[in-house]
């Protein structure tokens, strides 16, 4: 199994371009099988979890075509199975984003149910529930979730979701764009991903609005048609570089990404003494050698703080100035990583869901295990304001999200490797 070696040294500086965002393109990719014609995503990254995805389509008989910059077009309606096996769903819970679009263009799915995972039980019901709301038919026995259409189809219909979920948004989303009829999310999600995935819809002919607000508004329509769509920049990878910069006291710009998805983390930066500056499509990061100050973070659905950039900003505060708390009110056991930190040096205390972390100068190399893809980048960011080499375990979980995670690090200045076991 791969690991990351990491020599802590002095500040990160450079340039680096953000990759398409992981969250957007995944959804995206099952919107396709709403289509009734090639639908090209561009700029996806480069990841496990989008191989996944496409071997997901695959194993559906679904015919696509990979270009050589990753660009893919998949054709929805070549679609011969319906069924999303155990198999590829273990490995990327989000394969349960096939379910809507399968139920809505073919009438009927049946996708292994997503177990649980290290940052909690990730419960699947929200979607369901408004799966049935339009009329589906479902089941859930042997380990798999199966979905029926009424006869006729699916009906729009009017849902309120208990608790924001992004993935159920998205879900019923796609669902909605070929139901007969109005349907209304309430407590939707207001992501910027679900925004991208409404997008991709109405750019197939979807009737949407409302998205980036808690209620979304779908009139269904008849089908779907061809489009090619360019996927947004990943915010989360975006704000995981320019944490690490924080917390190495460094300098970076970040090119093909704007501002406007970031406020959140961005307005922590600025507090944790950062300066920052930013353009259409830039940002740039300069602590001016200073080290980070201490903030508290309470994660929140958009626009509030995301709980995907807690584990990092946790890093930070972990040599930053002063006490901190952060609290995760999203995911359990989403503070996980903390034990590794504290073995590298760190002073943090976990009580329920927050972690209090007193601010040290610096961290001590040690070898440490990553749980999940954040905790995995926030460990590299201890690692790299460590003093020594940190060998981090388990790194498959990073490639789940950061696209060329090494050539980035090494072109802001860091040395890190990979290093087979
Ligand atoms: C997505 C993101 C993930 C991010 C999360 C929250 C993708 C592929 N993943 O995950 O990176 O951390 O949003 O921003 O986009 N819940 C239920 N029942 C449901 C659905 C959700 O109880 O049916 C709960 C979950 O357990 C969790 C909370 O709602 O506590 C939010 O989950 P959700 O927004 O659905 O996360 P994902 O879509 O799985």
């Amino acid at each position: 199994m791969d690991k990351l070696l990491i020599s802590g040294g002095g500040p990160l500086a450079g340039e680096i371009r953000v990759s398409g965002s992981k969250n957007a393109a995944l959804p995206i990719l099952a919107a396709t099988l709403l289509s009734s014609e090639p639908v090209m995503v561009r700029n996806l990254p480069h990841l496990h979890d989008i191989t996944t995805m496409i071997a997901l389509l695959r194993s559906m008989g679904t015919e696509l075509i990979v270009d050589e910059n990753l660009g893919v077009e998949i054709n929805g309606s070549t679609t011969t199975e319906t069924t999303a096996p155990y198999e590829l769903v273990k490995t990327m819970r989000a394969s349960i984003l096939v379910l809507g679009p399968l139920l809505a263009h073919f009438g009927h799915a049946r996708v292994s149910f997503p177990g649980g995972c290290a940052i909690g039980s990730r419960p699947v019901d929200q979607h369901l529930r408004g799966l049935e709301a339009m009329g589906a038919i479902i089941d859930v026995d042997a380990g798999y979730i199966t979905a029926r259409a009424p006869e006729g189809g699916l009906r729009g219909a009017h849902v309120l979701f208990d608790m924001v979920t992004v993935g159920g948004t998205e879900n019923v989303m796609m669902a909605a764009a070929l139901a007969k009829g109005r349907t209304v999310l309430e407590n939707a999600a207001r992501e910027p991903e679900i925004v991208d995935l409404a997008n991709c819809l109405i750019a197939m002919g979807a009737k949407i609005s409302g998205h980036g607000s808690a209620t979304i508004t779908i009139d269904g329509v008849e089908r779907l048609h061809g489009c090619t769509y360019h996927v947004m920049a990943d915010r989360i990878e975006a704000g995981t570089y320019l944490v690490a910069a924080a917390a190495t006291r460094g300098s970076i710009r970040l090119r093909d990404i704007g501002p406007d998805t970031l406020e959140a983390v961005l307005v922590k930066l600025v507090e944790a003494g950062a300066k920052i500056d930013s353009g259409d499509d830039w940002i740039s990061l300069d602590m001016e050698g200073r080290r980070p100050k201490a903030v508290n973070i309470k994660t929140m659905p958009y626009p509030g703080f995301p709980t995907d950039m807690q584990a990092q900003f946790t890093a930070m505060n972990a040599v930053a100035d002063g006490v901190s708390h952060v609290t995760e009110t999203i995911f359990e056991n989403r503070l996980i990583q903390t034990h590794e930190m504290n073995r590298m040096g760190a002073k943090i205390s976990i009580e329920g869901n927050t972690a209090m972390i007193t601010g040290t100068e610096r961290l001590k190399a040690a070898p440490v295990m990553a749980s999940d893809l954040r905790a995995s980048a926030s460990l590299v960011i201890a690692g790299l304001v460590a003093d020594g080499d940190t060998l981090v375990d388990r790194i498959y979980h990073i490639d789940r999200g950061y696209e060329c995670i090494e050539e980035k690090f090494h072109a802001l200045g860091a040395t890190i490797r990979r290093v087979a076991n």
